[in-house]
């Protein structure tokens, strides 16, 4: 029988990367991309892929438990990978209920359906659940998360992805649902929503706006460039150990100053501006309520089981990204006009 692989939220930044990854890697399976397609969903996203034989599109969210039941009947996915979610922790602080509704009932409908449609038969079936560094809370100066690290979530956030992945073990500890988790640091790359740190700060940058840094900026994220982690979940999707986590990360910790001084050379370069025009535009902004010191991730057991490591060094994940950016003006263009414009408007205003 031909492998259908259902990945929700495939519209979005990381999930159209996984999107693509699975259909030009695995003609032979049927891809369905599930997304309500919110603000930070974006068709144009696949435009490369959107007419390819082994795929297909469906609107549908996933808090929406009988239109999730119809497609469950409709293309009895053999694997599950769940990537939809609201996903940025700013967000989470002024509506704090999206988060809940769509990262944790959203993902107990999905759980509910795949467990309903493989209750006579579990053999070949996978439901793996995309998470987050976050659950983890935060680090000090020292050390790294394992998966073995307490959870610890601050923020709604990551309160609802925790939630979450306590959900999905439980359906594999109660009802024996094959099932996998993944837990990820920073991402960075093409399509990146400009309300997360790196495209937020291109955008402002191209358009000489202020470059907002909470706080003293030395709080500290582990960068990982897209594409390694869409590697990463195909390779745990189809080779990690059942009822297992594992943690994805970059080893590349930076401080949010030096990140974005870092982004500020570059594109002065690329601009063809003066060194040091882009760096004028930093701005210390009021913090983030409970905002995490640091996060950084032991990426070892993915490395050790399944060989898995991170192949694009920072400086040229970060120049690939600036480049696709300039070269992407239009897709820019779009998503910061409209409802985006709005909430950066209100966002920074306070
Ligand atoms: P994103 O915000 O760019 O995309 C989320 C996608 O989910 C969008 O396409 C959106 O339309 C869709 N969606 C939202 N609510 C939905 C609903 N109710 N029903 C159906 N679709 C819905 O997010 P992202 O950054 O690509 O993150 C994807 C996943 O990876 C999330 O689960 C996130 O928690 C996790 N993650 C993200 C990062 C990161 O750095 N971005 C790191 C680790 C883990
Ligand atoms: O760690 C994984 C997580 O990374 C994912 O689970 C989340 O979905 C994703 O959004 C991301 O969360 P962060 O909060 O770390 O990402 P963000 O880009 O919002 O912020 C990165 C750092 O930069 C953080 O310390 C806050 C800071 N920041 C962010 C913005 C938007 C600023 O200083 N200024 C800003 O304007």
């Amino acid at each position: 029988m031909k492998r259908c692989v259902l990945i929700t939220g495939g519209a979005g930044f990381i999930g159209s990367h996984v999107v693509r990854q699975f259909v030009n890697k695995y003609p032979h399976y049927q891809v369905v991309n599930v997304d309500a397609l919110t603000y930070a969903g974006n068709l144009e996203n696949l435009k490369d892929v959107e007419s390819a034989a082994n795929y297909v599109f469906e609107k549908v969210d996933i808090t929406d438990r009988a239109r999730l039941h119809q497609l469950f009947e409709f293309y009895q996915p053999d694997g599950i990978i769940h990537l939809a979610a609201e996903s940025h922790v700013d967000r989470s602080i002024s509506n704090p209920l999206a988060f809940l509704y769509t990262n944790v009932i959203g993902t107990v409908n999905l759980l509910e359906e795949a467990r309903l449609a493989w209750r006579e038969d579990l053999l070949g079936k996978r439901f793996h659940h995309i998470s987050t560094d976050e659950v983890f809370g935060a680090l000090g100066d020292e050390g790294l998360f394992t998966e073995e690290t307490k959870y610890d979530p601050h923020s709604p956030y990551s309160a609802s992805k925790a939630s979450s992945d306590h959900f999905v073990r439980a359906y594999h500890d109660t009802y024996g649902l094959p099932v996998v988790i993944t837990n990820c640091s920073n991402n960075y790359g093409p399509n990146h929503f400009p309300e997360k740190l790196i495209p937020l700060c291109i955008s402002n940058i191209l358009e000489n706006k202020p470059l907002p840094i909470y706080g003293d900026g030395k709080y500290t994220r582990d960068w990982l460039y897209v594409i390694d982690h869409a590697k990463a979940i195909d390779l745990v999707f189809h080779e990690g150990k059942n009822a297992s986590s594992y943690n994805i990360g970059g080893f590349n910790e930076w401080k949010n100053i030096d990140l974005v001084k870092e982004l500020c050379k570059q594109m002065d370069v690329k601009l063809g501006r003066e060194q040091g025009t882009s760096e004028r535009l930093i701005t210390y902004v009021k913090d983030r309520p409970g905002h995490d010191l640091r996060y950084a991730i032991d990426a070892s057991k993915i490395n050790a089981e399944l060989g898995w490591k991170p192949s694009v060094s920072f400086q040229e994940g970060l120049s690939l990204t600036i480049d696709w950016y300039l070269e992407n003006k239009d897709w820019l263009q779009k998503v910061t006009s409209g409802d985006y414009q709005n909430y950066y408007d209100e966002h920074y205003s306070k």
